[in-house]
């Protein structure tokens, strides 16, 4: 997938501040000080948007199947607008995987190309030392620190976007906060739709089998 860095960037940071939410601009600084560097990391190191800039086109795809996402639900359903606020859809979505800002380090490895061939090639090693939080729980918790005034229900959406992929299956506990989380507010699912809509068709590039 193409994806141009610098314009990617001023949609993000232009849909974030569409939101006219205090503290973006405390956020915004924030994700790209020290460790932090969420506009140049990759999605991931060997499936969706694994190379520069992945991470940032990865949460403008999820923002943009939420929002459309957000339409075809309000026009089933008019009685749940209340409950998928435009601005909450766009924080929501577009800082759901801001926990991958600090873990990506660009090295060099050695690769067999399509011929057999060893050749060495751009990659990342994944450290997660600088913030061992977890994955939906670090994103919150970052946005947070960022600065930025979150509501409960953007947290909580956040908190849970990966579903029971995530899920310690040996804590009830965890069970049932992520069932009420989704039942209390329905951003909850909205995001959880758009991650998977966006990492796995809207990503999909037929190749990505090495798991
Ligand atoms: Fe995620
Ligand atoms: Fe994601």
């Amino acid at each position: 997938m193409d994806f141009n860095l610098k314009a990617d960037k001023a949609e993000f940071i232009q849909l974030l501040q569409s939101t006219g939410r205090d503290g973006v601009d405390d956020l915004i600084e924030y994700l790209e000080d020290g460790r932090n560097h969420f506009f140049t990391a990759p999605a991931s190191v060997n499936h969706h948007l694994n190379s520069d800039g992945g991470l940032l086109r990865h949460s403008l795809n999820v923002c943009h199947a939420a929002l459309k996402l957000r339409e075809l639900v309000i026009a089933e359903r008019p009685d749940l607008e209340p409950d998928l606020n435009k601005d909450s859809v766009i924080i929501a979505s577009l800082l759901h995987d801001i926990c991958k800002a600090d873990i990506y380090v660009p090295t060099r490895k050695k690769k067999r190309d399509a011929n057999g061939l060893m050749v060495e090639v751009d990659t990342y090693n994944v450290d997660y030392r600088n913030f061992p939080m977890g994955h939906g729980e670090k994103s919150a918790i970052m946005a947070l620190w960022g600065g930025l005034d979150i509501t409960q229900e953007e947290l909580l959406a956040i908190r849970w976007h990966m579903t029971a992929w995530d899920l310690p299956f040996q804590s009830v506990e965890a069970g049932k906060n992520i069932n009420t989380a989704r039942d209390l507010h329905p951003l909850c699912s909205l995001v959880q739709l758009a991650d998977g809509i966006a990492a796995n068709l809207f990503e999909h590039d037929g190749a990505d089998t090495n798991y």
